[in-house]
């Protein structure tokens, strides 16, 4: 949990990046484009991996930008404090990123023709990836142990609430044409089919050779090197680089190096009674 967070619409933020008044602004004030593009996750789904794919197709395979200008830059989280510039002077189509439940996002995106592609991942794997970067980015309270973070998780006591609710929210969009849905452990299984299918649903031509590139330029080793995407540029006094990496692991399944057997269980259990009503079948679940 954020070490000084407060609610909008019942939803835990931080006060470090965010107020009333941004949050308001991305609700009530931003003006979508009918060829925005949202890439919108629950923290620690894949989000980053999102931005650079989509800044890659939008550049046809060119790695130049995503080699010069900051991840955080060419796709910026628009309910952040002080984002409102950067979001407008984005070139079109602009790529704009969330975490926003479904209830509080953009009014303007539901009567537009914007698309967004929202990316799930396996929540035991969101938790260990978000329970490890609590201790390297200072918003954060320090985790007292694991058995409380997988509580809090639960229990929506999180920054931007619970997962559960914002997989229940956004997939109530699965049906609509502007909405495209995926997952991380699909990116990691094929990454190359992932590419060209979000081409596809973005109207995007991209010829093999710029598919290669995306592919290429995307990939967690080429991420980790690059200092525009790595996060390495983020002060220590906000990210904790002795302690750790943003690219960590990359990898579905690390939750079985955490989770104990009892642990397991209970988020087995709290799972099934939390998402019965979505009526969809997550990647995860099936292989
Ligand atoms: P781990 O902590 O499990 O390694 P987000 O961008 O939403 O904050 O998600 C961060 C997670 O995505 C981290 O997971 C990070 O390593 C992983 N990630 C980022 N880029 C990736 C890539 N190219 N391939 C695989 N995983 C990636």
């Amino acid at each position: 949990m954020a070490k000084e967070s407060f609610l909008y619409k019942g939803t835990h933020f931080s006060v470090n990046v965010h107020s009333e008044a941004s949050l308001n602004y991305a609700e009530n004030e931003f003006v979508a484009f009918d060829d925005d593009i949202f890439n919108v996750t629950y923290p620690k789904s894949g989000t980053n991996w999102m931005i650079e794919i989509l800044s890659l197709i939008k550049s046809k395979g060119d790695p130049s930008l995503n080699n010069s200008v900051p991840i955080f830059d060419r796709a910026p989280w628009f309910e952040i404090v002080d984002v409102k510039e950067k979001v407008e002077s984005l070139s079109r189509p602009r790529i704009i990123s969330s975490h926003l439940p479904h209830h509080i996002f953009a009014k303007s995106f539901f009567k537009s023709k914007a698309k967004i592609i929202y990316t799930m991942r396996n929540p035991k794997d969101v938790l260990v990836s978000n329970f490890h970067f609590a201790k390297v980015l200072s918003i954060f309270e320090e985790p007292k142990g694991f058995q409380e973070h997988m509580e809090n998780f639960v229990s929506g006591n999180a920054l931007y609430g619970s997962w559960f609710d914002h997989i229940n929210g956004w997939l109530q969009m699965k049906d609509d044409s502007r909405f495209f849905y995926i997952t991380y452990e699909e990116l990691l299984l094929d990454l190359r089919g992932c590419v060209k299918r979000i081409c596809k649903f973005l109207g995007q031509e991209l010829d093999d050779e710029a598919i290669d590139s995306v592919v290429k330029n995307s990939s967690f080793k080429v991420m980790k090197e690059n200092k525009m995407s790595n996060w390495t540029t983020v002060p220590s006094e906000i990210f904790d680089h002795a302690k750790g990496s943003f690219l960590r692991k990359g990898v579905s399944g690390d939750w079985k190096n955490q989770f104990t057997v009892a642990q397991n269980e209970y988020f087995d259990a709290v799972y099934q009674e939390k998402i019965k009503d979505l009526n969809v079948k997550l990647f995860w679940e099936e292989n």
